[in-house]
């Protein structure tokens, strides 16, 4: 089965090439992405309706570029895959649009994948894929979330955050400190030369007995510090401010990740999603894992941000399990969900 999916659900398009037969392992046969950063940096952030109308130019020409790399022809595709959602509504009917009127040509199946669930199952396009069952921790621009993962669409939630995404913080914090976007990797590569306790930021919710996040305080509060600077323009004052707010996220993350092993007793951590890349985040991790034999496994550093191979690994790694019926969009009448629950897809309640 050869798996073509697209992914267009913010500032990335994404095409790629997937093949799965039944009991082996899914391989990613080609991939082409186009990142939008530089068409929105002028604007210090996403403009929607920009994004939707540069998905718009990159589609084809993308889709033609991932047939080329993974050597296929259009007409040897068996299913068609694309981001359904969440996401920004008209970049997310780009793909969807594209992605309908070509299964429809090859008259061959549509499946509508959740966004969240393509980076939750983007470290099994690794060489060294993880197991079930895991914790994952799901770290990007609009999602922080902590779950057990029990097997493909098996998912109970363990914690949320109550406001702000992890990658939110990131890049309001990062625009507090006038850096260009995208934030967070901006930030972070600041952080690198400042002292992470020049400032005492605040860690919401840490000493809670949930696994729940909030990040809204902290922008607040970078915002307050930065204010109350006697210079503003100081590279190293900027520097430890950066760090500090930096050292802020990946503390609160790392505590209730080692909190969300503990109450499971699980011993594999899967991490996913664009904060994932962030180095001094595997870092801690790595280490707090390695004293408690746990296994901590990532995507590929160009697979944690947003990618149209993600996309087309869990429409076969649903395929492979099953569990793809409730996906199907018959008769290629497709939609979006700009807003779209992993409830929906079959997570329950954590016990
Ligand atoms: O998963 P992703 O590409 O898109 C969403 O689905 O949201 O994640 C993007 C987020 C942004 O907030 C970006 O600032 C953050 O991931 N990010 C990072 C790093 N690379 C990307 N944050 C901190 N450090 C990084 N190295
Ligand atoms: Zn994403």
């Amino acid at each position: 089965m050869l798996f073509l999916a697209f992914e267009s659900s913010c500032d990335e398009t994404g095409v790629a090439l997937v093949q799965a037969e039944q009991g082996e392992r899914p391989r990613l046969l080609g991939q082409a992405l186009h990142s939008q950063v530089d068409l929105h940096r002028a604007y210090g952030g996403v403009v929607p309706e920009l994004a939707s109308r540069d998905h718009i130019r990159r589609v084809l020409p993308l889709a033609r570029l991932a047939l080329d790399d993974a050597r296929c022809q259009l007409s040897d595709v068996d299913m068609v895959g694309f981001t359904r959602g969440p996401g920004l509504a008209g970049a997310l009917l780009v793909g969807a649009g594209v992605a309908a009127s070509l299964a429809m040509a090859l008259q061959v199946p549509l499946m509508g994948v959740h966004h969240l669930e393509g980076h939750l199952l983007s470290p099994f396009l690794s060489q060294d894929p993880p197991e079930f069952p895991f914790v994952a921790l799901l770290v990007s621009g609009g999602h922080t979330q902590l779950m057990r993962v029990d097997g493909v669409g098996q998912y109970a939630l363990l914690g949320e955050t109550i406001d702000d995404a992890a990658g939110e913080a990131f890049d309001k914090s990062a625009k507090v400190l006038g850096l260009p976007y995208p934030g967070g990797p901006v930030l972070a590569e600041l952080a690198r030369g400042g002292d992470p306790q020049a400032f005492a930021l605040p860690r919401p919710l840490l000493h809670q007995d949930n696994l729940d996040f909030s990040f809204a305080g902290l922008k607040t509060a970078v915002w307050t510090a930065h204010g109350r600077l006697p210079d503003a323009q100081d590279p190293k004052v900027l520097a430890d401010l950066a760090a500090s707010t930096q050292a802020a996220i990946v503390e609160v993350l790392v505590k209730k990740t080692l909190k969300a092993l503990q109450q499971t007793g699980l011993k594999r951590l899967v991490v996913a999603g664009g904060v994932g890349a962030n180095r001094d985040l595997r870092l801690a991790l790595n280490d707090a894992c390695a004293k408690r034999q746990v296994r901590v496994q990532y995507p590929e550093l160009s697979l944690c941000t947003d990618n149209g191979a993600m996309i087309a690994m869990a429409a076969a790694m649903r395929w492979q399990a099953g569990a793809h019926d409730a996906l199907m969009m018959r008769d290629y009448a497709f939609d979006v969900k700009p807003r779209w629950p992993l409830d929906d897809l079959g997570l329950r309640a954590a016990v």
